[in-house]
Protein backbone atom coordinates (compact mmCIF):
# COMPACT_ATOMS: atom_id res chain seq x y z
CA UNK A 1 0.00 0.00 0.00
CA UNK A 2 1.17 3.46 -0.97
CA UNK A 3 1.56 6.03 2.58
CA UNK A 4 -1.69 5.51 4.26
CA UNK A 5 -3.77 8.43 4.82
CA UNK A 6 -4.83 6.67 8.13
CA UNK A 7 -3.07 4.34 9.82
CA UNK A 8 -4.13 2.62 13.32
CA UNK A 9 -1.33 0.83 15.11
CA UNK A 10 -2.08 -1.66 18.47
CA UNK A 11 -5.09 0.80 19.16
CA UNK A 12 -6.85 -0.24 22.82
CA UNK A 13 -9.66 1.43 24.36
CA UNK A 14 -10.57 -0.26 27.74
CA UNK A 15 -13.07 1.17 29.76
CA UNK A 16 -12.80 0.64 33.32
CA UNK A 17 -15.30 -1.20 36.00
CA UNK A 18 -15.07 0.30 39.13
CA UNK A 19 -16.91 -0.60 42.31
CA UNK A 20 -18.20 1.67 45.36
CA UNK A 21 -19.79 4.73 45.83
CA UNK A 22 -17.71 6.93 47.22
CA UNK A 23 -14.09 5.34 47.40
CA UNK A 24 -14.07 3.90 43.71
CA UNK A 25 -11.79 0.89 43.13
CA UNK A 26 -10.85 -0.66 39.65
CA UNK A 27 -11.98 -4.34 40.01
CA UNK A 28 -11.40 -4.46 36.01
CA UNK A 29 -11.91 -3.25 32.83
CA UNK A 30 -14.06 -3.16 29.58
CA UNK A 31 -11.69 -4.79 26.71
CA UNK A 32 -14.04 -2.91 24.13
CA UNK A 33 -10.84 -2.36 21.60
CA UNK A 34 -7.52 -4.59 22.35
CA UNK A 35 -5.00 -4.22 19.71
CA UNK A 36 -6.53 -3.17 16.21
CA UNK A 37 -4.43 -2.14 13.39
CA UNK A 38 -5.57 -1.36 9.92
CA UNK A 39 -4.24 1.65 7.24
CA UNK A 40 -6.52 2.99 4.71
CA UNK A 41 -5.12 4.30 1.20
CA UNK A 42 -6.51 7.51 -0.25
CA UNK A 43 -9.67 6.76 -2.11
CA UNK A 44 -10.01 3.99 -0.39
CA UNK A 45 -12.89 2.13 1.21
CA UNK A 46 -12.50 0.16 4.08
CA UNK A 47 -15.53 -1.84 5.48
CA UNK A 48 -15.17 -2.92 8.91
CA UNK A 49 -17.73 -5.82 10.07
CA UNK A 50 -18.17 -7.97 13.10
CA UNK A 51 -21.35 -8.71 15.73
CA UNK A 52 -22.72 -6.06 17.86
CA UNK A 53 -20.60 -5.42 20.59
CA UNK A 54 -17.42 -6.27 19.05
CA UNK A 55 -16.06 -2.65 19.19
CA UNK A 56 -16.39 -1.28 15.82
CA UNK A 57 -18.32 2.07 17.31
CA UNK A 58 -15.65 2.00 19.85
CA UNK A 59 -12.71 2.31 16.58
CA UNK A 60 -15.07 4.84 14.89
CA UNK A 61 -15.04 7.33 17.77
CA UNK A 62 -11.34 6.68 18.65
CA UNK A 63 -10.97 8.32 14.98
CA UNK A 64 -12.81 10.82 15.02
CA UNK A 65 -11.44 11.68 18.36
CA UNK A 66 -14.53 11.05 20.31
CA UNK A 67 -13.09 9.20 22.37
CA UNK A 68 -9.25 8.88 23.42
CA UNK A 69 -7.65 5.40 23.07
CA UNK A 70 -6.25 3.59 26.17
CA UNK A 71 -3.32 2.98 24.38
CA UNK A 72 -1.89 2.53 20.92
CA UNK A 73 -1.48 5.58 17.68
CA UNK A 74 -3.57 7.01 15.03
CA UNK A 75 -1.34 8.62 12.25
CA UNK A 76 -2.75 11.39 9.92
CA UNK A 77 -0.64 11.50 6.80
CA UNK A 78 2.01 9.77 8.62
CA UNK A 79 1.96 11.93 11.77
CA UNK A 80 0.67 10.23 15.08
CA UNK A 81 -2.33 12.29 16.18
CA UNK A 82 -3.02 10.67 19.38
CA UNK A 83 -1.58 13.02 21.33
CA UNK A 84 -2.11 16.32 19.81
CA UNK A 85 -4.47 18.65 21.63
CA UNK A 86 -5.89 22.31 20.92
CA UNK A 87 -5.17 24.03 17.82
CA UNK A 88 -3.15 21.53 15.95
CA UNK A 89 -5.85 18.87 17.09
CA UNK A 90 -8.19 20.77 15.79
CA UNK A 91 -6.68 21.30 12.59
CA UNK A 92 -6.30 17.57 12.17
CA UNK A 93 -10.26 16.77 13.40
CA UNK A 94 -11.33 18.82 10.17
CA UNK A 95 -10.42 16.16 8.16
CA UNK A 96 -11.55 13.56 9.46
CA UNK A 97 -15.35 13.55 10.23
CA UNK A 98 -18.32 11.11 11.10
CA UNK A 99 -21.54 10.21 9.77
CA UNK A 100 -23.47 8.57 12.34
CA UNK A 101 -25.70 5.67 12.42
CA UNK A 102 -29.49 6.79 13.68
CA UNK A 103 -30.33 10.05 11.07
CA UNK A 104 -33.20 9.78 13.96
CA UNK A 105 -31.81 10.59 17.10
CA UNK A 106 -28.46 12.42 15.91
CA UNK A 107 -30.14 15.13 14.41
CA UNK A 108 -31.64 17.83 17.25
CA UNK A 109 -34.69 18.25 16.57
CA UNK A 110 -34.96 21.80 17.47
CA UNK A 111 -32.47 23.27 15.02
CA UNK A 112 -33.11 23.86 11.41
CA UNK A 113 -31.50 21.49 8.24
CA UNK A 114 -29.56 24.72 7.79
CA UNK A 115 -28.08 25.30 11.49
CA UNK A 116 -27.35 21.72 11.42
CA UNK A 117 -25.44 21.38 8.06
CA UNK A 118 -23.65 24.97 9.37
CA UNK A 119 -23.06 23.92 12.55
CA UNK A 120 -19.23 22.47 12.13
CA UNK A 121 -18.61 26.27 10.96
CA UNK A 122 -18.85 27.82 14.22
CA UNK A 123 -16.31 25.65 14.96
CA UNK A 124 -14.12 26.55 12.00
CA UNK A 125 -15.41 29.71 10.81
CA UNK A 126 -12.13 29.92 8.27
CA UNK A 127 -14.02 27.30 6.13
CA UNK A 128 -17.17 29.42 5.35
CA UNK A 129 -17.39 33.39 6.43
CA UNK A 130 -20.93 34.35 8.43
CA UNK A 131 -22.25 35.94 5.06
CA UNK A 132 -21.28 33.12 3.18
CA UNK A 133 -22.57 30.49 5.01
CA UNK A 134 -26.30 29.92 4.29
CA UNK A 135 -25.36 30.01 0.44
CA UNK A 136 -22.11 27.03 1.36
CA UNK A 137 -25.31 24.84 3.26
CA UNK A 138 -27.34 25.30 0.37
CA UNK A 139 -24.92 24.30 -1.62
CA UNK A 140 -24.08 21.03 0.48
CA UNK A 141 -28.00 19.99 0.43
CA UNK A 142 -27.85 20.13 -3.27
CA UNK A 143 -24.47 18.15 -3.24
CA UNK A 144 -26.41 15.14 -1.05
CA UNK A 145 -29.16 15.38 -3.76
CA UNK A 146 -31.94 17.32 -1.48
CA UNK A 147 -33.98 20.45 -2.61
CA UNK A 148 -31.79 23.61 -1.21
CA UNK A 149 -35.01 25.48 -0.52
CA UNK A 150 -35.44 22.86 2.22
CA UNK A 151 -32.76 24.76 4.29
CA UNK A 152 -35.02 26.09 6.69
CA UNK A 153 -37.47 22.69 7.15
CA UNK A 154 -36.44 20.78 10.54
CA UNK A 155 -35.64 17.26 10.66
CA UNK A 156 -39.10 15.53 11.44
CA UNK A 157 -40.43 17.00 8.28
CA UNK A 158 -37.94 14.53 6.11
CA UNK A 159 -37.63 10.48 5.56
CA UNK A 160 -35.30 8.83 7.15
CA UNK A 161 -33.24 8.80 4.26
CA UNK A 162 -33.02 12.38 3.68
CA UNK A 163 -32.20 12.61 7.43
CA UNK A 164 -29.39 10.43 6.81
CA UNK A 165 -28.57 12.43 3.56
CA UNK A 166 -28.55 15.67 6.39
CA UNK A 167 -25.97 14.05 8.21
CA UNK A 168 -23.72 13.01 4.91
CA UNK A 169 -23.86 17.01 3.93
CA UNK A 170 -23.47 17.58 7.32
CA UNK A 171 -20.14 15.22 7.29
CA UNK A 172 -18.86 16.82 4.27
CA UNK A 173 -19.32 20.88 5.37
CA UNK A 174 -15.75 20.83 6.50
CA UNK A 175 -14.55 19.38 2.98
CA UNK A 176 -12.75 16.35 5.41
CA UNK A 177 -10.48 13.93 3.48
CA UNK A 178 -11.40 10.86 5.66
CA UNK A 179 -15.14 10.09 6.54
CA UNK A 180 -15.95 7.61 9.23
CA UNK A 181 -19.03 5.74 8.38
CA UNK A 182 -20.64 3.72 11.51
CA UNK A 183 -23.31 1.91 10.08
CA UNK A 184 -24.49 4.98 8.38
CA UNK A 185 -27.60 2.54 6.33
CA UNK A 186 -28.47 0.24 9.41
CA UNK A 187 -31.33 2.06 10.42
CA UNK A 188 -33.12 2.67 6.54
CA UNK A 189 -35.28 0.49 5.02
CA UNK A 190 -33.56 -1.90 2.72
CA UNK A 191 -34.72 0.03 -0.23
CA UNK A 192 -33.54 3.21 1.04
CA UNK A 193 -30.32 1.98 1.42
CA UNK A 194 -29.09 1.47 -1.60
CA UNK A 195 -29.77 4.64 -2.60
CA UNK A 196 -27.50 6.63 0.13
CA UNK A 197 -24.50 3.58 -0.52
CA UNK A 198 -25.20 4.91 -4.43
CA UNK A 199 -24.47 8.61 -2.54
CA UNK A 200 -21.78 7.78 -0.89
CA UNK A 201 -20.14 5.96 -3.81
CA UNK A 202 -20.67 9.35 -6.38
CA UNK A 203 -19.39 11.68 -3.42
CA UNK A 204 -15.96 9.27 -3.03
CA UNK A 205 -15.52 9.77 -6.72
CA UNK A 206 -16.64 13.80 -6.58
CA UNK A 207 -14.69 14.96 -3.36
CA UNK A 208 -12.00 11.97 -3.35
CA UNK A 209 -13.03 10.62 -0.16
CA UNK A 210 -11.66 7.87 1.70
CA UNK A 211 -13.75 5.92 3.92
CA UNK A 212 -13.54 3.41 6.88
CA UNK A 213 -17.41 2.00 6.57
CA UNK A 214 -18.66 -0.10 9.49
CA UNK A 215 -21.43 -2.28 9.21
CA UNK A 216 -22.52 -6.03 10.50
CA UNK A 217 -24.18 -6.44 7.20
CA UNK A 218 -21.70 -7.70 5.14
CA UNK A 219 -23.47 -7.70 1.79
CA UNK A 220 -23.56 -3.76 1.90
CA UNK A 221 -19.87 -4.16 2.93
CA UNK A 222 -18.89 -5.97 0.24
CA UNK A 223 -20.61 -3.61 -2.19
CA UNK A 224 -18.95 -0.52 -1.45
CA UNK A 225 -15.62 -2.04 0.12
CA UNK A 226 -11.92 -2.09 -1.62
CA UNK A 227 -10.76 -3.84 1.32
CA UNK A 228 -12.72 -5.46 4.53
CA UNK A 229 -11.92 -5.80 7.76
CA UNK A 230 -13.83 -8.81 10.53
CA UNK A 231 -13.84 -8.00 13.66
CA UNK A 232 -14.39 -10.24 17.13
CA UNK A 233 -14.04 -9.04 20.38
CA UNK A 234 -12.15 -6.25 20.28
CA UNK A 235 -9.92 -7.71 18.19
CA UNK A 236 -9.67 -7.84 13.97
CA UNK A 237 -9.65 -11.12 13.28
CA UNK A 238 -9.16 -11.26 9.52
CA UNK A 239 -8.11 -8.81 6.92
CA UNK A 240 -8.46 -8.51 2.89
CA UNK A 241 -9.73 -7.27 -0.43
CA UNK A 242 -12.83 -7.48 -0.89
CA UNK A 243 -12.95 -10.94 -3.18
CA UNK A 244 -10.38 -12.70 -0.21
CA UNK A 245 -12.47 -12.09 2.25
CA UNK A 246 -15.76 -12.77 0.72
CA UNK A 247 -14.49 -16.12 -1.58
CA UNK A 248 -11.67 -17.30 0.79
CA UNK A 249 -12.32 -16.44 3.96
CA UNK A 250 -9.86 -18.47 6.11
CA UNK A 251 -10.93 -17.65 9.82
CA UNK A 252 -13.74 -19.95 11.02
CA UNK A 253 -15.39 -16.76 12.46
CA UNK A 254 -15.51 -14.64 8.92
CA UNK A 255 -16.80 -18.29 7.10
CA UNK A 256 -19.23 -18.52 10.14
CA UNK A 257 -20.60 -14.64 9.37
CA UNK A 258 -20.49 -15.65 5.21
CA UNK A 259 -22.70 -18.39 5.73
CA UNK A 260 -25.37 -16.55 7.60
CA UNK A 261 -25.62 -14.15 4.75
CA UNK A 262 -28.71 -14.50 2.13
CA UNK A 263 -27.70 -15.65 -0.83
CA UNK A 264 -30.03 -14.56 -3.93
CA UNK A 265 -29.10 -17.31 -6.52
CA UNK A 266 -31.39 -20.20 -5.73
CA UNK A 267 -29.26 -23.09 -6.91
CA UNK A 268 -26.12 -21.99 -4.66
CA UNK A 269 -28.44 -21.10 -1.88
CA UNK A 270 -29.17 -24.83 -1.94
CA UNK A 271 -26.05 -25.94 -1.81
CA UNK A 272 -24.07 -23.38 0.17
CA UNK A 273 -23.40 -24.53 4.13
CA UNK A 274 -24.99 -22.80 6.99
CA UNK A 275 -22.55 -22.64 10.13
CA UNK A 276 -24.88 -22.02 13.43
CA UNK A 277 -22.61 -20.81 16.30
CA UNK A 278 -23.57 -21.96 19.88
CA UNK A 279 -22.85 -19.89 22.52
CA UNK A 280 -23.03 -16.11 22.90
CA UNK A 281 -20.10 -13.53 22.35
CA UNK A 282 -17.78 -13.87 25.68
CA UNK A 283 -18.02 -10.57 28.03
CA UNK A 284 -15.35 -8.16 27.02
CA UNK A 285 -14.62 -7.65 30.33
CA UNK A 286 -13.39 -11.39 30.81
CA UNK A 287 -12.35 -12.63 27.23
CA UNK A 288 -11.72 -16.39 26.72
CA UNK A 289 -7.35 -17.03 26.70
CA UNK A 290 -5.91 -17.52 23.67
CA UNK A 291 -7.85 -16.91 21.06
CA UNK A 292 -11.04 -15.43 22.08
CA UNK A 293 -13.12 -17.20 18.96
CA UNK A 294 -12.44 -20.21 20.78
CA UNK A 295 -15.39 -20.32 23.10
CA UNK A 296 -17.70 -21.36 19.75
CA UNK A 297 -14.95 -22.19 16.96
CA UNK A 298 -15.74 -25.88 16.04
CA UNK A 299 -12.14 -26.07 15.10
CA UNK A 300 -11.14 -25.10 18.61
CA UNK A 301 -7.76 -27.08 20.12
CA UNK A 302 -5.82 -27.13 23.45
CA UNK A 303 -3.47 -24.40 21.05
CA UNK A 304 -6.26 -22.36 20.68
CA UNK A 305 -6.43 -21.72 24.58
CA UNK A 306 -2.61 -21.67 24.96
CA UNK A 307 -1.98 -19.32 22.25
CA UNK A 308 -3.03 -15.94 21.21
CA UNK A 309 -3.48 -16.03 17.12
CA UNK A 310 -1.56 -13.21 15.26
CA UNK A 311 -3.04 -10.99 12.65
CA UNK A 312 -0.69 -12.61 9.96
CA UNK A 313 -0.64 -14.78 6.73
CA UNK A 314 -0.90 -18.22 7.21
CA UNK A 315 2.13 -19.79 6.74
CA UNK A 316 -0.24 -22.88 4.66
CA UNK A 317 -0.65 -20.04 2.43
CA UNK A 318 2.32 -18.13 1.18
CA UNK A 319 0.56 -17.10 -2.33
CA UNK A 320 -2.92 -17.04 -3.96
CA UNK A 321 -5.87 -15.48 -2.89
CA UNK A 322 -6.06 -17.14 0.47
CA UNK A 323 -2.73 -15.54 1.03
CA UNK A 324 -4.04 -12.81 3.43
CA UNK A 325 -3.87 -11.79 7.39
CA UNK A 326 -6.02 -14.07 9.55
CA UNK A 327 -5.49 -14.58 13.53
CA UNK A 328 -6.64 -18.41 13.08
CA UNK A 329 -4.10 -20.98 13.89
CA UNK A 330 -5.17 -23.89 11.76
CA UNK A 331 -6.82 -21.00 8.79
CA UNK A 332 -7.88 -22.81 6.06
CA UNK A 333 -10.30 -22.26 3.47
CA UNK A 334 -13.80 -23.20 2.74
CA UNK A 335 -16.14 -22.63 0.64
CA UNK A 336 -19.41 -21.54 2.43
CA UNK A 337 -20.96 -20.07 -0.59
CA UNK A 338 -20.21 -22.53 -3.99
CA UNK A 339 -18.67 -20.13 -6.73
CA UNK A 340 -20.20 -19.93 -10.05
CA UNK A 341 -18.47 -23.01 -11.68
CA UNK A 342 -18.58 -24.99 -8.66
CA UNK A 343 -22.23 -25.67 -8.57
CA UNK A 344 -23.73 -28.75 -10.18
CA UNK A 345 -25.59 -28.54 -13.00
CA UNK A 346 -29.22 -27.70 -12.93
CA UNK A 347 -31.74 -30.19 -13.20
CA UNK A 348 -33.20 -30.74 -16.93
CA UNK A 349 -36.06 -28.55 -17.37
CA UNK A 350 -39.55 -30.85 -16.92
CA UNK A 351 -40.60 -32.54 -20.00
CA UNK A 352 -43.97 -32.57 -21.41
CA UNK A 353 -46.75 -33.32 -19.68
CA UNK A 354 -48.55 -37.06 -20.23
CA UNK A 355 -51.75 -38.39 -20.32
CA UNK A 356 -55.11 -37.11 -19.22
CA UNK A 357 -57.16 -35.64 -21.77
N1 LIG B 1 -18.59 4.04 27.60
C1 LIG B 1 -18.53 2.72 27.78
N2 LIG B 1 -18.33 2.18 29.01
C2 LIG B 1 -18.24 0.84 29.18
N3 LIG B 1 -18.34 -0.06 28.19
C3 LIG B 1 -18.55 0.43 26.96
C4 LIG B 1 -18.65 1.82 26.67
N4 LIG B 1 -18.86 1.98 25.32
C5 LIG B 1 -18.88 0.74 24.81
N5 LIG B 1 -18.71 -0.20 25.77
C6 LIG B 1 -18.65 -1.66 25.58
O1 LIG B 1 -17.64 -1.92 24.65
C7 LIG B 1 -18.00 -2.98 23.79
C8 LIG B 1 -17.92 -2.53 22.34
O2 LIG B 1 -18.93 -1.58 22.09
P1 LIG B 1 -19.17 -0.92 20.65
O3 LIG B 1 -20.29 0.03 20.79
O4 LIG B 1 -17.89 -0.40 20.14
O5 LIG B 1 -19.60 -2.19 19.78
P2 LIG B 1 -20.16 -2.25 18.27
O6 LIG B 1 -19.34 -3.25 17.56
O7 LIG B 1 -20.23 -0.88 17.71
O8 LIG B 1 -21.61 -2.84 18.49
P3 LIG B 1 -22.97 -2.53 17.66
O9 LIG B 1 -22.91 -3.36 16.42
O10 LIG B 1 -24.03 -2.99 18.62
O11 LIG B 1 -23.02 -1.06 17.39
C9 LIG B 1 -19.39 -3.41 24.22
O12 LIG B 1 -19.27 -4.52 25.08
C10 LIG B 1 -19.91 -2.22 24.96
O13 LIG B 1 -20.83 -2.60 25.95
S1 LIG C 1 -7.24 -20.28 16.57
FE1 LIG C 1 -8.42 -22.10 17.12
S2 LIG C 1 -10.25 -21.36 18.15
FE2 LIG C 1 -9.31 -19.64 17.09
S3 LIG C 1 -10.36 -19.54 15.15
FE3 LIG C 1 -8.54 -20.78 14.82
S4 LIG C 1 -9.18 -22.90 15.18
FE4 LIG C 1 -10.78 -21.58 16.01
MG1 LIG D 1 -21.80 0.30 16.98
Amino acid sequence: MAEPILEVRDLVKHYPLTRGILFKKQIGAVKAVDGVSFGLARGETLGIVGESGCGKSTVARMLVNLERPTAGAISYKGENITRLSGRALKAVRRNIQMVFQDPYTSLNPRMTVGDIIGEPFEIHPEVAPKGDRRRKVQELLDVVGLNPEYVNRYPHQFSGGQRQRIGIARGLALRPEVIVADEPVSALDVSVQAQVVNLLERLQDEFDLSYVFIAHDLSIVRHISDRVGVMYLGRVVETGTDAEIYDHPTHPYTQALLSAVPVPDPQARAHRERIILTGDVPSPANPPSGCRFRTRCWKARQRCADEVPLLAVPQAFPEGPAAHPSACHFAAEKHVVPAEGELPPPPPPPGPLHGGQ
